[in-house]
């Protein structure tokens, strides 16, 4: 099945910054008008990066919504129907990660990772797909990470959402690839964003990293988006089901 001829949509949530924005300003470069969103705290950022799709002759449209919290998610997605007609590729990319000892760790901290990073994937594809089904073409793009499977110490909770993520992703492959939908994950690696500062606090920090990287740099948040634009085109029409590494070759898989 290949992408239907009138005007592609995506819907990158997360997109203020980071990865996010970087990806959305991708697929805007690849020809899609983007639905961005993230949460009203990025209000200002967030119309900037519409506002920069703009620069590719691209529609723009920011969308303020907390992925976790499923009436926000649903609002969200029939504004995003309204006004954009349909949409061909989420990318679920909103995200955040509390480092904390296992033994420390709150519960408040365990269930604001699961429920942003894990439930908020499900969430959004769940409000698309009748969506997607009905028009018998999707790309359902997940930002998870290397952190899920191998992770890092301080970690657990992040680990546990991301390979919940994967884990989610294998299933839902199966469930829809017959009504023409993909479904796959992009684990990013060191990438040098807000959140990516969490694990590069100090120059020794950066060093480790470093050190363990086949190509002996830190990710930058472009690096991401060939990855996962092409998850997100038809040149990926036949993989569905699949986690792409996007790490410089830390986790060799
Ligand atoms: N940076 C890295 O090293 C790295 C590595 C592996 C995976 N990732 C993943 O990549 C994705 C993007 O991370 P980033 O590094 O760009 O981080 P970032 O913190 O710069 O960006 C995350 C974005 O998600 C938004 N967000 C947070 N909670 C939200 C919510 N409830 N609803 C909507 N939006 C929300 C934030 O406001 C922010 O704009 C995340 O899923 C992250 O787990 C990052």
């Amino acid at each position: 099945m290949t992408q239907p001829s009138n005007g592609r949509v995506a819907l990158v949530t997360g997109a203020s910054r980071g990865i996010g924005r970087a990806i959305a300003l991708g697929l805007a470069r690849d020809g899609f008008d983007v639905v961005v969103n993230d949460i009203e705290r990025q209000r200002e950022e967030l119309k900037a990066v519409a506002t920069e799709i703009g620069t590719f002759g691209r529609r723009g449209l920011p969308l303020f919504a907390d992925v976790s919290d499923r009436g926000s998610v649903h609002v969200m997605v029939d504004a995003a129907l309204a006004q954009a007609d349909h949409i061909d590729v989420v990318v679920n990319n909103a995200g955040i990660l509390i480092a904390n000892t296992v033994e420390n760790l709150q519960e408040a901290q365990w269930d604001a990772v699961m429920d942003i990073n894990a439930k908020g994937t499900f969430l959004v594809v769940q409000a698309l797909l009748p969506h997607m089904r009905r028009r018998g073409y999707g790309r359902i793009v997940n930002i998870a990470s290397i952190g899920g499977k191998h992770g890092a110490p301080e970690q657990a909770h992040y680990s546990a959402s991301k390979a919940a993520i994967m884990g989610f992703t294998r299933v839902l492959a199966q469930e829809v690839g017959q009504f023409g939908i993909t479904a796959n994950c992009v684990c990013p690696g060191i990438i040098v964003t807000d959140m990516g500062r969490t694990n590069l606090s100090d120059q020794s920090n950066v060093d480790k990293w470093v050190a363990v990287t086949a190509l002996r740099r830190l990710g930058q948040p472009e690096d991401v988006v060939g990855p996962a634009c092409f998850l997100a085109s038809d040149a990926s029409a036949f993989v569905t089901g699949q986690s792409l590494n996007v790490c410089g070759g830390i986790v060799l898989s």
